[in-house]
């Protein structure tokens, strides 16, 4: 394993809430057997959801772990090298089915994903993540393909830009931001960008820098973080064995509002408009009711990264479902 890995330790965010929602709070019980099945943690990390939830699976049972980031990989592997329960997979939650498929799993007991970026990838200037540390402008999770911010901004277009810092950064004064951007001589430090940034923005909102929604944008848009969300979301509906829970954690309201809406629209039986009509729904529910889990005050003392996060639950009901009827 590279030694990168270990500089940067990441602070895992609603840990017991997280690995209860997956196998399911009674199974947290001491002395009752471990779980058997298949589980899929979406966002391995540096793993401290997966190595919580590996002490409640049992021998028989597997544990797939995705993340897109290479040195996220090289701490699963070697996590795997010692758990043969581990299956590590280098690829985005949004090619989940097809992952899973590559290993004969067709359904999962229980998936979880902690969205967003991690601790380590913000604390490595060199990532380009961070608007308080200089490094390159990459942003990239996968650093193995795909183009960088920098790139990106070499050839955008300034009305591109404007939408994308609107669109994913839900930043106001996008348009100047963007002109601002477009007449730099080149895009090769972030803090020269963050400066910017800073210049060109009118407002600065007290304790925030002012680089915060532009650089989340740029992140979320070369990432194809949100396209990847809606994905993984709609995977479940055919991944998800019947009882299968799914987690998710999130950190701002773009990621959060998709998921609680797409949580609703599948917990929701559908039935005929007539309503004198004769039940059963015409579709089924295909979730419980969801539940939504904020950090305890303890845990965001702890860690302020926790204070904007929500862990939204659902469970897969028996009901056979029909996706077609919409
Ligand atoms: C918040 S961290 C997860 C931390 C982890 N739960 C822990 O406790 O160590 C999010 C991780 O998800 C990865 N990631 C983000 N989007 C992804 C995607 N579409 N597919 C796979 N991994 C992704 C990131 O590279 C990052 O390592």
């Amino acid at each position: 394993m590279d030694n990168i890995s270990h500089h940067y330790s990441h602070d895992t965010v609603l840990l017991t809430e997280t690995v209860a929602a997956v196998i399911g709070e009674k199974a947290l019980n001491a002395g009752l057997p471990k779980k058997s099945g298949n589980y899929v943690d979406a966002t391995f990390g540096r793993g401290g959801h997966s190595r919580l939830l590996l002490e409640y699976l049992g021998a028989d049972a597997r544990l797939l772990v995705f993340d897109k980031d290479p040195e996220a990989i090289a701490v699963a592997n070697a996590l795997a090298k010692d758990d043969k329960r581990v299956i590590v997979v280098h690829d985005s939650f949004a090619n989940l089915t097809a992952c899973l498929q590559a290993h004969g799993i067709e359904q999962v007991d229980g998936m979880m994903a902690d969205l967003g970026v991690s601790s380590p990838q913000l604390d490595d200037g060199s990532r380009g993540f961070s608007f308080m540390r200089d490094g390159a402008i990459d942003m990239r999770m996968d650093t193995s393909r795909g183009q960088s911010v920098g790139q990106w901004l070499e050839t955008v277009d300034e009305e591109t830009l404007a939408n994308v810092l609107y669109e994913f950064g839900e930043e106001r004064h996008s348009r100047r931001i963007a002109r601002a951007i477009k007449a730099m001589d080149s895009y090769t430090s972030t803090l020269e960008l963050a400066e910017t940034i800073k210049v060109a923005h009118p407002k600065w909102q007290q304790g925030k820098h002012p680089a915060t929604q532009s650089f989340q944008a740029m992140r979320i848009f070369i990432n194809h973080e949100l396209g990847d969300i809606d994905s993984f979301l709609e995977q479940s509906l055919s991944i998800l064995a019947p009882y299968g829970q799914l987690a998710v954690i999130s950190f701002h309201s773009l990621e959060d509002r998709r998921i609680k809406q797409f949580l609703q629209r599948h917990s929701r039986g559908q039935y005929p408009e007539d309503e004198n009509a004769p039940m059963p729904p015409v579709r089924p529910r295909y979730f419980s009711k969801p539940k939504r889990i904020a950090p305890s005050k303890e845990e965001v003392a702890a860690n302020k990264r926790s204070r904007s996060a929500w862990l939204r639950v659902a469970m897969r009901t028996d009901t056979p479902y029909n996706d077609d009827i919409d």
